[in-house]
């Protein structure tokens, strides 16, 4: 869960109560991302880290777009005296960076998210001992990412929180629940899939196992846990029940989901331009975080945000999974 709610302490406290945490590499200089695998590396607990495959972007398409998004959002930038800034086209995330630094570093596992690495990338990577798993959001893209070399996926159905992985970004995501999109990539592809997507309890666990997936992945279960990097403001609004969550592309440009709130009801769209339109937004949401305003900043949450319970990671382990409690 990038964007400062996965934390190594959110990963090793997973990794001890026998999960399998995984390190956002998203947003982070490749710097952090060695510090935090080295933390982690140290505890002794398996994990994985998880990378947004790049885009090469072209302004000539895209900049009016984002140009008529960023003046639609100068009001908002004024009200919370934030300075919007230029774009940066040629923003990759670090991408080759990242994959350099994971294949030296060899973590167990390396996940990626909005695309498909190269089968090349894939396979240095596997050739360094790491297992590569791969989103998918429909079964096309699982095919695809059998094809490229992919060891396992992750298969992410329409109620998950964050970003939809969709590799292409301009496209509206599939609206399949997890269970549907299990039963369609089944018939398409033999790796093991791991069930991403509303999955808050031991029932919808065993519910994404019976319908073929041999693990399940699960973010919103512990945006409240103790070490969650989850930010005040997002912890509040998620215990107001009166929330709804959506699917909005105003905070990014890529398809999320998260509680809506006064940013998604005035903003029910923008260009498809991630990472621009991200950039663009950022400084804004950094101002709202530290005042800890909920109507300005991306509550990203699944369908199932109601179940998130505050504890500790191990205890979210547990209700996923009673048997771990038990080792
Ligand atoms: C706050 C938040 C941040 C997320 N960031 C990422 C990310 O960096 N990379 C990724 O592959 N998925 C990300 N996701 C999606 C999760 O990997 C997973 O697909 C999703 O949380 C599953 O649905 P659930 O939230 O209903 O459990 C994020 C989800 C949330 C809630």
């Amino acid at each position: 869960m990038a964007g400062g709610v996965s934390t190594p302490a959110l990963v090793i406290a997973v990794g001890e109560a026998g999960g399998l945490g995984q390190l956002a590499a998203g947003y982070l200089p490749p710097q952090t991302v060695e510090a935090q695998v080295r933390q982690v590396q140290a505890s002794g607990v398996p994990f994985g880290v998880n990378v947004f495959v790049a885009e090469t972007m072209d302004p000539a398409r895209e900049a009016e777009a984002v140009e008529r998004y960023r003046r639609r959002l100068q009001p908002l930038a004024e009200h919370l005296d934030a300075a919007l800034p230029e774009p940066d086209w040629a923003d990759t995330d670090h991408y080759r960076e990242k994959l350099d630094l994971l294949a030296r570093l060899a973590p167990p596992v390396v996940s990626f998210t909005f695309g498909c690495p190269d089968p090349v990338d894939i396979q240095r990577l596997r050739d360094a001992g790491s297992a590569v798993v791969v989103t998918v959001t429909s079964a096309a893209e699982a095919q695809a990412a059998a094809a490229a070399g992919a060891d396992a996926l992750c298969v992410q159905g329409f109620e998950a929180g964050g970003h939809r992985g969709t590799w292409d970004r301009r496209a509206v995501p599939e609206s399949a629940g997890l269970l549907a999109l299990l039963h369609e990539t089944q018939k398409v592809c033999d790796l093991p899939l791991i069930g991403a997507g509303g999955v808050m309890t031991s029932a919808q666990a065993a519910g994404a196992l019976e319908a073929g997936a041999v693990a399940i992945q699960a973010g919103s279960a512990f945006l409240l846990v103790d070490e969650a990097g989850t930010r005040p403001a997002h912890r509040r609004a998620l215990t107001e029940p009166d929330r709804e969550s959506v699917l909005t592309r105003a905070f990014s440009g890529r398809v999320g989901r998260g509680l809506a709130n006064t940013w998604t009801a005035t903003f029910p769209d923008a260009p498809p331009t991630f990472p621009v339109v991200d950039q663009l937004t950022k400084p804004l949401r950094a101002r709202a975080g530290a005042l800890e305003d909920p109507e300005h900043l991306n509550l990203w949450a699944g369908t199932g945000w109601r179940e998130a319970r505050v504890g500790t990671a191990a205890e979210v382990v547990q209700r996923l999974d009673p048997a771990l409690g038990r080792r």
